[in-house]
């Protein structure tokens, strides 16, 4: 059997928690392989919305094995919280693992992210401020806290060293906040933690493969964010790509199937850094209002603009993408014309590739295309979509050499569409 994985092909938010739950039903068993709390997946079912940080979008289907790989930051405090909030739906997690290599994020990794982002000014990254950029930090400085050491006897004093590392870091940016009420709470929150149960994902995710068992592995963010590929510095701190869900489940790239690239009908970005086609006006608005284009995770107005083809040529170049998955078709409704970057122009050279140089002044080359006014919200089948939507959709699968199978037509789990072969 051979692991699936999905995953965003721009700058996140993608739709990724919705289509997830939308394939759950296929498969038997659905991991998160990097990210946290900075991720924000929404899904929509029986008129209710629900979003997820760092538990995977497969959780509303009881039945069903949901796994926070090793590649996860985990912050106790965030995953009480959303415990909390899906024991109010009585959802049912008793089929929920956590990795016991998964890392902790700890309250003054926050402070830290906060520290860093204040001292940045002006060049700020634009961080969700939820400690992830200082929690891989010490993850690759070999400094982390694991969910295995919380069953361990000398956690507390792990715990000490690195937070007096941490005070000492803090210092570095001037007086160090107080932490200790938020200290408290995230110890108190390890008992929820330490109530389920820790495994050795790497092992449980391939015994499942070799039993013939189907795996979906959920990426969060998304490519453009990516601590390699992306518009570095303003990324986020893990592997986003599909190599990400080798390193943060365990599996071999030789196990990897369908790899589902998620593409928005349009662009958006949170935070700083390129955005080539971002529209600042009128136009950047509505796809904001329309789309309800806020963030998940921190409420803040997403920015928005075409769809950007060199950016996606890239993603599935980087990604090994097999099957593309449209969102928020339905937002694109209501305009006489579309627009679609296909090249940049940078220092008056045409090119299709992304630059080096996060700064560099790029003019997006565009395509116009014939725009659709019907509401597609309610539609069932691929043949009942406006011309001008196929269009559009055949022009990117020409692009990207690879073929759409999903086009998502509304935030609810029912609107989606499979186009059949
Ligand atoms: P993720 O981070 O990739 O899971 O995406 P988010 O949940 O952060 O953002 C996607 C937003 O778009 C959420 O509010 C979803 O409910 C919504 N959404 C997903 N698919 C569609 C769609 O096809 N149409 C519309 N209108 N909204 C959608
Ligand atoms: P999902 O999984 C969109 C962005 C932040 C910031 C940069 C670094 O919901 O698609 P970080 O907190 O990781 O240090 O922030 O990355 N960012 C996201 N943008 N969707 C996300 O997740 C994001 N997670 C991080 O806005 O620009
Ligand atoms: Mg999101």
């Amino acid at each position: 059997m051979k692991l699936d994985v999905l995953l965003g092909l721009q700058w996140g938010d993608e739709g990724k928690g919705k289509v997830v739950d939308f394939l759950t039903p296929h498969y038997d068993v659905i991991a998160r392989f990097q990210g946290g709390p900075n991720a924000g997946h929404s899904l929509e079912f029986n008129g209710v919305k629900h979003v997820l940080h760092i538990i995977p979008s497969g959780i509303f289907h009881p039945e069903k094995i949901n796994i926070i790989g090793n590649g996860v930051v985990i912050d106790p405090i965030v995953f009480k919280k959303e415990i909390e909030a899906l024991k109010a739906k009585k959802t049912d997690m008793k089929h929920l693992y956590i990795s016991r290599k998964a890392h902790l994020i700890l309250p003054t990794h926050r402070l830290l992210d906060a520290a860093s982002e204040a001292s940045k000014g002006k060049s700020k990254i634009g961080s969700t401020l939820k400690g992830i950029g200082p929690a891989y930090r010490d993850k690759t400085g070999r400094n982390g806290l694991r969910v295995g050491d919380l069953f361990t006897s000398d956690f507390r004093t792990r715990y000490r060293e690195l937070l007096d590392q941490h005070l000492s870091l803090l210092k570095s940016y001037g007086d160090p906040p107080d932490y200790q009420k938020e200290e408290e709470e995230w110890f108190e929150s390890l008992s929820v933690l330490r109530s389920f149960t820790a495994i050795d994902s790497e092992y449980a995710i391939n015994q499942y493969l070799a039993g013939n068992k189907s795996i979906l592995a959920e990426g969060a963010q998304g490519t453009m964010l990516d601590i390699d590929f992306g518009s570095y510095p303003f990324v986020t701190s893990s592997n986003t790509v599909c190599a990400g869900a080798c390193t943060g489940l365990g599996v071999a790239p030789s196990r990897i199937g369908e790899v589902f690239g998620i593409v928005k009908a349009y662009c958006t970005r949170v935070g700083s850094g390129p955005f080539p086609t971002e529209l600042l006006d009128a136009t950047g608005e509505l796809l904001r209002e329309r789309g309800s284009e806020y963030g998940a995770t921190t409420g803040r107005p997403r920015r928005c603009g075409w769809l950007d083809l060199p950016a996606l040529k890239y993603s599935v170049m980087i990604n090994g993408v097999t099957s593309l998955i449209m969102t928020k078709a339905d937002v694109l409704s209501g305009f006489d014309r579309i627009k679609v970057c296909t090249h940049y122009k940078i220092n008056g050279e045409v090119t299709d590739r992304i630059p080096f140089d996060v700064n560099a002044e790029i003019t997006p080359v565009y395509k116009e295309m014939k725009g659709w006014r019907d509401d597609i919200s309610c539609n069932a089948s691929y043949d009942s979509l406006p011309a001008a939507l196929k269009d559009y959709i055949s022009f990117i699968e020409q692009e990207t050499g690879v073929p759409f199978k999903i086009i998502s037509v509304s935030p609810d789990r029912e609107k989606t569409i499979i186009r059949s072969e």
